[in-house]
């Protein structure tokens, strides 16, 4: 066994089995999942596929697989909205409410499964009217109402891949989403409430559409009834087009490996990355991890995830993975803080929630809030609680576990990616051990190791994360560019995936997350690239040379510090700073916008010219720097020390 190349000082030694109280009625309560996916995981996985899916026309060919190219369940067909839907109201589920909606203000609408098959007909046959066919890709860009996942379901209704943009960009980032992906419409709404405001949307797509030449039409919902401008010919109402459209759509099957969406993610290069996946795997995998994770009993339950559908979290384990197994779920626009710091807690008790899958980032805010928050409320119906995003550290695992939990309830910490499109590493709440601050073992059917600087596995020790086998939900590929999706993620180690972020494995086998170890940053739970902000800097006429990194931040985990050289006639502008913050937000998004802007003389480099990033990380967290005899020019780390303060 090779020495682990990544050095853990940290050991943490609780455990908490599940309690007898929670497996007596857990759905699963042994390894036999396990068993059965180890001594043949293809039949594991088509197993889940025909017992939680519907398909129009059954698969001949589970896995075909040519790495990097897999794919499952070859010669199947079906259709996901008839997955999500149809044949939940055809089995007399069409009152059982799929979204308990709660806006911000405290407007709430009830969305059965009758009713949002009703609406996803008529908006796919709006889609159809606008000339959108099979295997076109739709933009949504939209805040957290109804109609986003009815949107998303209409284009799956007829086949189209949709390409979600998340409320929080700017109009640059839309017009590399839109024309990377070629959409052809764009469905948005005026706006959507945050931080008991109303935020414009319309307005970002007019000033993106500028510069979208495949777009033409536009389909926007009235949320917030702020004054928008609709262009005659282009802008169509969501309230006008929708109910006057034709009430049924059949829906069209698609292949097993027809495109499902895009869903664009930071890599190490300034260009986002569309991440393409497919119809049957992901769908399969989104379902069957949705019901065992969560422990899912759809009758009773009321699950609730408050992630956004902008991002990876959203589309697995708000829309698909809930609508395909007939669960209730709760759907909340807003932002936690509002009005009151309770919110979250009120939206608990009000609706009975079963199961609260969460981020880290969040309970770490919470934990800063006070337990006197959740503590106003009635929290006793939660069964199951779950966490995404980022390693979850053993104080805020402990916290959540005693302040929401109540001492009583599982806690899923939940590892995945926007790639892996489902959960890869993650307790079974009825069957595992936990420790705080890890995710503990891989999922039945998955198969991952830690390996070292030369790809060799090991069994205890530190080292970077990777898959050797094919799972159902992977990513197809980065669209448009198969070279890229070779060289991202199957290049470091021949025959493996590489997913970006290191992991140690401890005596006992459990897996525990230690970060990223490229240069994207996790700021709550969001994967920035340190190269798109430090683009977005340059892009500011006042900045000659930047440097980004993430330093770690005790509530967004990490948080953006750029350093970056000025011109000489910014230099005495003493508002520059602030200027440039903002910049990036309009550039890429509020969540880009760095935390601190250093205006440094220099930046440390190497004698290759490579910008030192560590150095300027320890900088950043205030620690004492190591080893600066690489540095082609050592006097320029004191004069960014005291740049820094
Ligand atoms: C991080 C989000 C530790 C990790 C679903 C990964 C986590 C990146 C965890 C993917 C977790 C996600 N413990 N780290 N439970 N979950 N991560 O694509 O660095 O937005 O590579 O998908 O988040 O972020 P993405």
């Amino acid at each position: 066994m090779s020495e682990p190349t990544i050095e853990d000082y940290f050991v943490e030694d609780r455990t908490f089995p599940p309690p007898p109280a929670f497996v007596a009625d857990a759905l699963v309560t042994d390894d036999s999942l396990y068993r059965e996916a180890d001594a043949d995981p293809e039949a594991f996985w088509a197993r889940q596929a025909r017992e939680l899916l519907t398909w129009s026309t059954d698969f001949h060919t589970v896995l075909e697989w040519d790495l990097p190219d897999a794919k499952w369940f070859v010669g199947g067909e079906l259709n996901v909205s008839a997955n999500c839907l149809d044949r939940h109201v055809d089995a007399g589920l069409g009152q059982r409410v799929a979204y308990h909606w709660e806006g911000e203000p405290g407007d709430t609408r009830t969305i059965t499964y009758a009713d949002l098959l009703d609406e996803v007909q008529r908006v796919a046959n709006v889609l159809r009217d606008l000339g959108v066919d099979k295997g076109d890709r739709v933009a949504i860009y939209m805040p957290m109402i109804p109609e986003l996942p009815a949107a998303m379901l209409a284009c799956t209704r007829i086949g189209a891949a949709h390409s979600v943009i998340f409320g929080g960009f700017s109009p640059d980032s839309i017009v590399d989403r839109v024309n990377d992906g070629g959409c052809k419409v764009v469905i948005t709404a005026d706006g959507g409430y945050r931080r008991g405001a109303a935020s414009p949307l319309k307005p970002n797509v007019d000033a993106a559409l500028e510069h979208c030449p495949t777009v033409t039409d536009v389909v926007v919902v009235r949320r917030t009834g702020t004054d928008v401008d609709m262009v005659a010919g282009r802008d169509h109402w969501w309230h006008e087009v929708v109910p006057a459209a034709e009430p049924t759509c059949a829906p069209v099957p698609v292949g097993s490996e027809d495109l499902l969406y895009l869903l664009y993610t930071s890599g190490t290069t300034a260009k986002p990355k569309g991440i393409m996946h497919t119809t049957g795997g992901y769908l399969t995998q989104a379902a069957f991890t949705h019901k065992v994770v969560f422990d899912l009993k759809p009758e009773d339950d009321v699950y609730w995830c408050s992630a956004d559908i902008g991002w990876v979290t959203g589309h697995s384990y708000i829309v698909y993975g809930p609508l395909a197994n007939a669960a209730t779920s709760v759907l909340y626009e807003g932002t936690p803080d509002t009005p009151g710091r309770d919110r979250l807690w009120a939206i608990v008790a009000k609706y009975g929630v079963t199961q609260l899958y969460t981020a880290p980032t969040a309970i770490r805010m919470f934990m800063k809030w006070g337990e006197q928050e959740p503590a106003q409320h009635d929290l006793s119906s939660l069964r199951v609680l779950g966490t995404v995003g980022e390693p979850i550290n053993p104080e805020a695992w402990m916290w959540y576990h005693a302040n929401i939990g109540g001492g009583r309830c599982p806690i899923v910490d939940t590892w995945w990616q926007t790639e892996t499109g489902g959960h890869m590493i993650t307790p079974l709440p009825g069957v595992t051990t936990l420790k705080p601050g890890s995710a503990t073992r891989p999922l039945p059917g998955v198969s991952l190791q830690v390996v070292d600087d030369v790809g060799e596995p090991i069994e205890r020790g530190g080292g970077y994360l990777t898959i050797d086998k094919p799972w159902p939900g992977m990513l197809r590929g980065i669209w448009g560019d198969p070279q890229r999706y070779r060289d991202t993620y199957w290049s470091r180690f021949p025959g493996r995936y590489f997913a970006g972020d290191g992991c140690k494995i401890d005596d006992d086998g459990y897996f525990w997350l230690l970060g990223r170890v490229d240069d994207v940053m996790n700021v709550s739970g969001h994967r920035v690239s340190t190269t798109e902000v430090e683009s977005a800097l340059v892009d500011h006429d006042a900045v000659a040379e930047a440097a980004v990194v993430g330093a770690t931040d005790d509530v967004t985990g990490q948080a953006i510090v750029a350093y970056v050289i000025l011109r000489g006639w910014a230099e005495e502008n003493p508002e520059m700073v602030e200027d440039i913050r903002q910049h990036v937000a309009v550039k890429i998004g509020p969540t880009a916008r760095p935390k601190r802007v250093i205006v440094v003389p220099d930046l440390p480099k190497t004698r290759s010219g490579k910008i030192m990033r560590r150095l300027l990380r320890d900088v950043a967290e205030g620690r004492d720097l190591g080893d600066v005899t690489t540095l082609a020019d050592a006097s320029v780390v004191d004069a960014i020390r005291t740049a820094a303060g």
